[in-house]
């Protein structure tokens, strides 16, 4: 084995945020920072030397390349094999049930998720462990540790591996095996669904569907499922080939970058049912015929109905939502009786519930679904899941949606984002937010008094970690809310979430336009936090 031993010098912003490091493609592509990066994930990392690591990536650019080096840095470090995704790609679910299945030490996701790709967009790498999970904060902290004191990296001297030929190789000591992308995954949503029931549903010659995979990872993915095993017509899958730069589309599953998708849903002639996913394919939208499902509601969606499918008929052990995502998942957990976990943003704190098993479905209002099958989001999971309970209700969307909100009452929900702030004025405001809040409390806006108001802090309640300033929350006397936080994923300047909640329980007042029925709270936010002077912008980029 002709292994190099590199010289280098570290780079200080490798510090993973919300979900792995994220960067601009230009940014990976500089000398030694991919590689020192990696090998910071090597030097953190224990009793890995001889065991089974998996790769792959959501298809964007870079993403072949990042292949080839890693797989060097891997042989050179010791790893026994590494189970790779045929043309280096693999979903994100899908990474963490290969991860799963074959009792893999640990996968590296090569994604920006949502971030457009191409030569001028973001690459990203995450790391997941054992539990088929994003790395837990402890073990990215030691990364980025690793990270501010590199000196070398280990690469073995090989010519590249062919990535697009199933079967094995090698690479040094180390066995290089192509695998096929999609048939673990599709294997085990066969064990959690009733296809036979899909099936009869997508081929009844009534209900039509429509998925947008954004010309990102899950194209494969919905082919293989939706119209070879399920039956739909070909074309139900629309930018169904991953695109290196997604086609210049933003791969993000919302109403403003699905608008493809957005159109035939709410277009003459609409099909039934509508979803689509993000770039690494954790993400989903629901859409019914000229109706959209909150991502929030579709958490307590699934779990209200979630005996009618076959893999979790036993009922829930319990249910986790991030902070900001909305109650309406929490009303579902107090009718059945079960926990409900709420847990800042980022998938990596469902792990230890989802593990202990205080935990069976996990959502995030940031259109991430996900259950106890694998350790991250699933975007076609949650798909899945809403065509079996509609194959057993033989419900529209709309219909299943409404009768919900008439048992439970209606979360009115929305997400304000302000992109590429001035970092220093977003900090501003945030600090400006929290020295405000010991005075908030008590506080009347119009019809709202606040009843708390505080920066949320979370303690896992499996190994006791806690995670501090998770994003300010301002809680009124009926349960509205208004939060704010900065978003940890973005790579150009800073971006402001502004979260907004309100409740309604009567069933007469359940046809508004959420921001409508939420604009008293949409001014109080702006006033609270004086969002339009210290951003200098007057209206959110994005509102979902
Ligand atoms: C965003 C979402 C968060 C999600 C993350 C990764 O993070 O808000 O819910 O887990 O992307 O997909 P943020 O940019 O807000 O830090
Ligand atoms: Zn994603």
């Amino acid at each position: 084995m002709d292994i190099k031993t590199v010289a280098t010098t570290p780079f200080l912003d490798q510090k993973p945020g919300t979900s792995g490091l994220r960067k601009l493609v230009s940014v990976f592509q500089k000398p030694h920072y991919l590689e020192n990066f990696i090998q910071s994930i090597f030097n953190s990392i224990e009793n890995y030397q001889g065991q089974t690591m998996i790769l792959g990536g959501d298809g964007r650019y870079y993403n072949r390349q990042a292949i080839q080096i890693i797989l060097k840095m891997a042989a050179a470090n010791g790893v026994g094999r590494v189970k790779v995704g045929r043309s280096g790609i693999l979903s994100t679910p899908a990474t963490s049930c290969v991860i799963r299945k074959y009792d893999a030490f640990g996968g590296i996701v090569l994604s920006a998720s949502h971030n457009p790709g191409g030569p001028d967009g973001d690459f990203g790498v995450k790391y997941n462990i054992a539990n088929g999970g994003p790395a837990p904060e402890k073990v990215t902290t030691a990364i980025y540790e690793c990270t501010k004191v590199i000196d070398q990296y280990k690469i073995l001297a090989a010519s590249d591996v062919d990535l697009d030929t199933l079967g094995e190789t090698k690479l040094g000591d180390m066995a290089v095996e192509v695998i096929d992308s999609v048939a673990d995954y599709k294997e085990l949503m066969e064990s959690l669904f009733d296809f036979y029931r899909i099936r009869e549903l997508l081929t009844d010659g009534k209900f039509r569907m429509c998925i947008d995979s954004m010309h990102a990872v899950t194209g494969p993915y919905a082919h293989a499922l939706f119209e070879e095993r399920l039956g739909a017509p070909s074309g139900t899958v629309l930018n169904g080939t991953p695109l290196e730069d997604f086609g210049g589309g933003h791969p993000d599953p919302n109403l403003v970058y699905a608008h493809d998708l957005v159109e035939v849903l709410f277009g003459e002639d609409a099909p039934d049912f509508g979803a689509a996913s993000d770039g690494d394919g954790d993400r989903n939208m629901i859409l019914g015929r000229r109706f959209f499902v909150t991502p929030s509601d579709s958490l307590a969606v699934l779990a209200a109905n979630a005996t009618l499918v076959p893999g979790y008929r036993d009922g829930l052990t319990g249910i986790a939502r991030s902070m900001p995502t909305s109650q309406a998942p929490d009303r579902v957990a107090a009718e059945l009786g079960i926990d409900c976990y709420e847990t800042p943003t980022g998938w990596k704190f469902f792990g230890n519930l989802l593990d202990a098993d205080k935990a069976t479905l996990c959502g995030e209002e940031s259109f991430g679904t996900g259950s106890n099958h694998i350790r991250e989001k699933d975007g076609l999971w949650a798909v899945l899941f809403w065509l079996n309970i509609l194959a057993v209700k033989q419900q529209p969307v709309e219909q299943l949606m409404r009768e919900h909100w008439q048992k439970y009452g209606r979360n009115y929900y929305s997400r304000h984002d302000y992109e590429a702030v001035d970092s220093d004025r977003a900090n501003e405001l945030i600090s400006k937010l929290r020295a405000q809040i010991p005075d908030l409390q008590g506080k009347k806006f119009g019809n709202y008094e606040v009843e708390y108001s505080d920066d949320f802090s979370y303690t896992d309640p499996v190994d006791g970690s806690v995670s501090q300033n998770q994003g300010i929350r301002i809680g009124f006397t009926d349960g509205s809310r208004i939060v704010y936080r900065l978003s940890g994923t973005g790579t150009q300047g800073a971006t402001l979430r502004i979260y907004l909640e309100s409740y309604e329980p009567d069933s007469s007042k359940h046809d508004l336009d959420p921001q409508q029925s939420l604009a008293e709270l949409i001014a109080i936010a702006d006033e609270v936090a004086q969002v339009r002077t210290l951003t200098g912008m007057d209206k959110p980029t994005v509102i979902t």
